[in-house]
């Protein structure tokens, strides 16, 4: 099969993984790509989990990377020479485990793009890189929905709540950091977010001690009241009630990464390396969504307050507007388009509905 993808054009072979809908993913990578690019100059890449190596392939072509491309597959490293040939690049392939070859070699920014869970392959990744991207499509594990598996996979406990995909990526990052924290690193979050059946999160490390220490000041959990929907963090290390202020109990979700889900400066560099007009609508769509979000974790879904009132559903965004009139912060998030961040508690934002209805 022939699929042209950006500025690449590549053959897939039988038995070689693509997929078509992670387009989209691909086409943001390229946004964050070129800002990474912009910022550090030479930037040695690995696909360490190619595939085709699609992502690579378009990294050197849209985003200037000079790209390395590994699977443990041996038809997809045959595919991927073909495709290399196919877009006249010249690039260093390798057939071997990633976890082996991460440990090996340096690679300025590895990608760990896998099957459902990239869990086996964070502690090798995270050791050497400056920036590390990160796929997830073991949803269930992440979000609450398997909690059992969430548990083996990423040492966390969750349920799933209304604020699921964001408890997923925060498990995902709280991973991250306890694995690479050992190694005297500490991630930031440039840019995260969620979208059908995968988690996308893209990281860069400082290495040293004190920084893991800061870093560890946003690591904890969510306090969740599955009755009246109020909801604390705790990060480790602070006391927290385990009953609710309506008598329920609150359910301990975690422990997860509380810190930012995006740096506004990396997202800043996004919008001056990418012309947000000539984007594909829906990565212009998410860029923006993500630049006017509020840093807070958790949000509300209107329509679960609403039924929860026995009303229906005002307008979103004149919820918004009313918690900043009354003092609060507020946004949209990038999550969900019935839902809203806020720092308003959970008397404030049943009060805002209620004036609106
Ligand atoms: C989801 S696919 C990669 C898709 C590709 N990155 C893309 O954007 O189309 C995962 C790939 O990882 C390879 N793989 C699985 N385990 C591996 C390992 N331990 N080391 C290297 N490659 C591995 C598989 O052969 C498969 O090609
Ligand atoms: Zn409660």
């Amino acid at each position: 099969m022939r699929v042209k993808e950006g500025k690449a054009e590549i053959e897939v072979d039988e038995g070689v993984f693509y997929n078509p809908r992670m387009k989209f993913c691909r086409d943001f990578d390229m946004l964050v790509f070129r800002a990474i690019k912009e910022k550090e100059g030479r930037v040695s890449y690995l696909d360490a989990l190619a595939g085709s190596g699609v992502r690579g392939i378009r990294a050197r072509l849209e985003a200037g990377y000079d790209s390395a491309f590994n699977d443990l597959n041996e038809h997809a490293i045959a595919n991927i020479r073909k495709n290399l040939e196919i877009n006249g690049i010249n690039a260093e392939v390798y057939n071997e485990d990633a976890n082996l070859l991460v440990r090996r070699k340096y690679f300025f920014h590895i990608d760990i793009d896998p099957f459902g869970s990239p869990a086996e392959f964070i502690d090798s990744a995270v050791i050497k890189p400056k920036y590390l991207s990160i796929t997830a499509t073991d949803t269930a594990a992440l979000c609450g929905s398997s909690p059992s598996s969430g548990l083996r996979k990423y040492s966390a406990f969750a349920l799933k709540t209304e604020y699921y995909p964001e408890v997923g990526i925060r498990i995902l990052v709280g991973k991250v950091l306890s694995e690479a924290g050992k190694y005297d690193k500490a991630p930031e979050v440039l840019v995260s977010f969620a979208k059908e059946h995968f988690y996308r999160v893209h990281l860069r490390f400082k290495r040293s001690p004190r920084a893991v220490k800061e870093a560890y000041r946003s690591y904890g959990f969510f306090l969740h009241c599955f009755n009246c929907l109020r909801r604390f963090f705790v990060v480790l290390g602070e006391d927290f009630e385990t009953t609710c202020e309506c008598g329920k109990k609150l359910t301990p979700i975690g422990p997860l990464w509380l810190g930012d889900l995006h740096s506004y400066d990396f997202l800043e560099e996004l919008s001056r390396v990418g012309d947000l007009e000539e984007l594909d609508k829906s990565v212009k769509g998410l860029t923006e969504r993500i630049m006017e979000e509020v840093n807070i974790p958790s949000y509300y879904d209107l329509h679960l307050i609403t039924g929860k009132m026995g009303v229906s559903p005002p307008p979103l965004d004149r919820v918004v507007k009313s918690l900043r009139e009354i003092g609060f912060q507020a946004s949209r998030t990038r999550f969900s388009g019935t839902s809203f961040k806020t720092d308003a508690p959970i008397e404030e934002v049943y009060r805002a509905v209620k004036r609106l209805k």
